[in-house]
């Protein structure tokens, strides 16, 4: 009964090997979820705002009124963008939810929407729900850069762009030279952008540059983020996106009808916390600064070939050098070969050949695991 548009999407390639690594109790590098808590600070706001009888009903549609503000507050800090905290900021269910939002409430059928590949899982199904359809611009390994001739091509004619930097799969944190690129793209052809920043606050190398801060993009940009990855709460699913009112009431039509709102306790948590937030955000930074090079140190001593993620949680190894030609295949023998699980890129791209020896590793972990996965890669070689 599944619906044809649907239909090619299937189970997730997360949910087949989260469930292996259940079944096989096998280290997980597969799930980009982090395996400590966030902050208990954080966490005991959202107690205290349960407690306090007045933050466990209904939020307001457009989200906690003290989030919104923080949300708004937080882009003006952060990166001098202006935006009005009534009418240009929504909160959502996770940055998921926003995204699927922005696709169902500014989409028409037959809208094309140009997409980086590797991408995100939800892009290509929230996409195809709202009857669009994609445009690739292909990222290959080793460096993954923007290939402008490629973007040239699929921009116009267009109505969206959806552009994720820092970037999952690939750890891309994109340069202000490819940003520009993009942007000058977007105003040529009158492109709409949807941006998904929900790494912005994790980058190692570089600096993370909102599109909306570049020449002809405010007016034209929805930037989407979340608490998640953030504060390492990504159960909480409190995400949200910000720009022009036009945008923005696009997105909120189409999620009153989608969650309407929810998670009123955390939302207030999180405004404390976005008020705050380089002084919760620095020692996770600075402990995942050190994950990523344990594991990709880990990781070229073991064999693999590695590109060096600027920012986010993964990191892409590739089997090639191994004698491997299909690493999705070997994914799935991995948890009962080494105890580990990790997860193929293929499934990231529509063109699976350009992913096919490239796996993705997670290092949102505690040290003590991270150095154990790499003791099994590297026995698995030996
Ligand atoms: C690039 C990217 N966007 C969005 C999400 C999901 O964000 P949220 O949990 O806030 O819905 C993830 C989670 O892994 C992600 O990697």
């Amino acid at each position: 009964m599944i619906a044809k548009r649907l239909r090619p999407f299937g189970t997730t390639i997360f949910t087949e090997m989260s469930a292996l690594a259940l079944r096989t109790g096998a280290l997980n590098l597969g799930q980009g979820a982090p395996d400590t808590d966030g902050p208990a600070e954080i966490m005991d706001a959202a107690s205290a705002a349960m407690a306090s009888g007045h933050a466990n009903q209904y939020a307001p549609l457009a989200g906690v009124p003290g989030l919104c503000a923080a949300i708004a507050e937080h882009q003006e800090r952060r990166y001098g963008l202006v935006v009005d905290p009534v009418d240009g900021v929504q909160v959502t269910f996770g940055a998921t939810e926003a995204i699927a939002a922005a696709m169902l409430g500014l989409l028409e059928p037959g809208d094309a929407v140009v997409v980086l590949e590797p991408f995100y899982d939800c892009y290509a199904p929230t996409i195809a729900m709202a009857g669009g359809e994609r445009r690739l611009v292909t990222l290959r390994p080793p460096d993954f850069a923007l290939d402008l001739d490629a973007l040239a091509a699929a921009a116009p004619g267009a109505r969206m762009l959806l552009l994720n930097s820092p970037h999952n799969p690939t750890g891309r944190v994109f340069s202000r030279a490819e940003l520009e690129a993009v942007a000058r793209a977007c105003v040529e052809h009158d492109l709409v952008a949807v941006t998904d920043e929900v790494y912005e606050h994790l980058v190692y190398d570089g600096e993370h540059i909102p599109l909306a801060t570049l020449p002809g993009m405010a007016e034209r940009t929805l930037t989407t983020s979340s608490a998640g990855k953030s504060f390492s709460l990504t159960g909480w699913k409190i995400g949200w996106c910000s720009g022009p009112p036009g945008l923005v009431a696009g997105v909120r039509a189409a999620k009153q009808f989608l969650s309407f709102s929810g998670g009123t306790p955390m939302q207030v948590a999180v405004a404390g916390a976005l008020a705050d937030a380089e002084r919760h955000i620095a020692p996770l930074r600075a402990s995942l600064q050190a994950a990523r090079d344990l594991l990709c140190e880990g990781l070229a001593e073991a064999g693999f070939g590695v590109t060096v993620p600027e920012g986010g949680y993964f990191v892409q190894g590739d089997v090639a050098p191994l004698g491997v030609t299909d690493a999705a295949t070997w994914c799935r023998e991995l948890p009962a070969r080494a105890g580990v699980v990790a997860i193929p890129t293929s499934p990231f791209y529509d063109d699976p050949d350009a992913g096919r020896t490239l796996v993705r590793f997670a290092f949102c972990k505690r040290p003590e695991v991270i150095a154990e996965a790499v003791r099994r890669l590297t026995a698995l070689q030996g």
